[in-house]
């Protein structure tokens, strides 16, 4: 696939940049800018090319159709991109960068056009545009009509086949126009590829979180590329009570004890030998361990993995040649149900023999807060795109359009 370090002179082009600045907000505040970080050797490569780069990415989810206009108004007003401005300008110093809150038509085009080489604008929140999510012809049509070159650099919005990934590069690469991944999807790309089609066994997944039915799909691929899936987290409650353990008032999906069953049959399942529960998670006034035998008594909840557990993962851990993780196996925020999240960081960087990846998401959030990210041979920056990808044995519509 065509990638950025391959294109040429863009001295006045104009070039359309897919970004995944869906930054975590607390207020108008930034709480991680590793999002938009990632994306400056894109930006920085296009910029020394001369391009005329507009940056374009959704923020937080706008709920159109279920709510009125002001509704509307009020979840813009809380995902509005003019808050990445002064974080992206600041990275980016000295190279001079605008904002539109124009979305489309022709006040976007005005802004595009009045760019001069080397100059990078960005533009108002994707989602902003109802048709966005719709990959809306229209919509896809009146932003491609102002770009000669599109990059792809947004990985964690890569399984979003909207008309800001998909739409747009679908039309241009029809008019023959140039289409590339930037330096972020290569790389995200290219280690993920390496957990979609394990070249060394042990192969060892870990899977935390809350539901077992939104990994069905990513269990489902897992189960057929790697020797053993260690659960943990909450979905483990749902494998347990399957097994008929008692699990207490651990939350379990009664719908999905029969796939738990089917997929505890493969052999490859590795449950929790031992649990850290409490009668309460924000306030508890008793904590212990309990043997998964034993059971989890009525009124107690399971929060962590426990002790045993934590041995029995390491054992699995030390030896593995990759790991793909997704999913902390406590309640990592709370202090005292962390011990099993930051074991596991622990045990997958001291095996220095081993591949190591994590799937975004909370995972990526726990091993950065721990002191552990930079252990790691890969961190993904998409939680769901990294489980989409394993799961579509490494297809995502925003990479497969961009075609070879
Ligand atoms: C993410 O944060 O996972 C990506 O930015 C995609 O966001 P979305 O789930 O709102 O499409």
């Amino acid at each position: 696939m065509l990638t950025v370090e391959k294109l040429g002179d863009l001295t006045g082009k104009k070039v359309m940049v897919r970004v995944d600045f869906n930054v975590p907000l607390n207020g108008k505040e930034i709480r991680d800018d590793n999002r938009i970080v990632s994306a400056l050797p894109t930006i920085k490569a296009l910029v020394n090319k001369g391009g005329r780069i507009a940056l374009f990415s959704h923020l937080g989810k706008i709920k159109w159709g279920k709510v009125d206009d002001e509704e509307i108004a009020k979840e813009k007003a809380k995902n509005d991109m003019q808050f990445v401005y002064p974080r992206l300008k600041e990275l980016l110093a000295p190279t001079v960068v605008k904002f539109t809150n124009a979305t489309h038509g022709e006040e976007l085009k005005k802004a595009i056009d009045e760019l001069k080489d080397g100059e990078v604008l960005l533009v108002q929140n994707t989602r902003y545009e109802k048709g966005e999510s719709k990959n809306d012809p229209a919509l896809s049509a009146d932003w491609a009509s102002n770009f000669d070159v599109f990059v792809m650099d947004a990985f964690g919005s890569a399984h979003r086949a909207h008309a800001s990934t998909y739409g747009v590069p679908e039309i241009l690469k029809k008019e023959n126009k140039t289409c590339a991944l930037g330096y972020l999807m290569e790389k995200e790309v290219k280690n993920l590829r390496r957990c979609v089609n394990p070249d060394a066994h042990p192969y060892v997944a870990i899977l935390g979180g809350f539901k077992v039915s939104d990994k069905i799909k990513v269990i489902d691929s897992l189960l057929k590329k790697c020797d053993r899936i260690l659960i943990g987290g909450a979905m483990a409650y749902t494998f347990l009570k399957a097994l008929g353990k008692k699990v207490g008032n651990s939350p379990v999906e009664e719908d999905q004890l029969d796939y738990a069953l089917k997929c505890y049959a493969s052999g490859k399942i590795v449950l929790p030998v031992d649990t850290v529960v409490a009668d309460d998670m924000e306030n508890p006034t008793a904590i212990e361990t309990v043997k998964t035998d034993a059971g989890i008594p009525e009124g107690f909840e399971g929060f962590d993995v426990g002790t045993e557990t934590i041995d029995l993962y390491k054992s699995y851990i030390k030896d593995a040649k990759i790991i793909f993780w997704n999913g902390p196996v406590g309640v990592f925020e709370k202090d005292v149900f962390s011990k099993g999240t930051i074991a596991v960081c622990k045990a997958i960087t001291d095996n220095k023999d081993c591949f190591s990846v994590i799937g975004g998401g909370d995972s990526a959030a726990a091993a950065k807060q721990f002191g552990y990210a930079d252990k790691f041979s890969h961190v993904s920056t998409g939680g769901g795109a990294s489980l989409e990808m394993i799961e579509n044995d490494g297809h995502l519509p925003g990479i497969d359009v961009i075609g070879e």
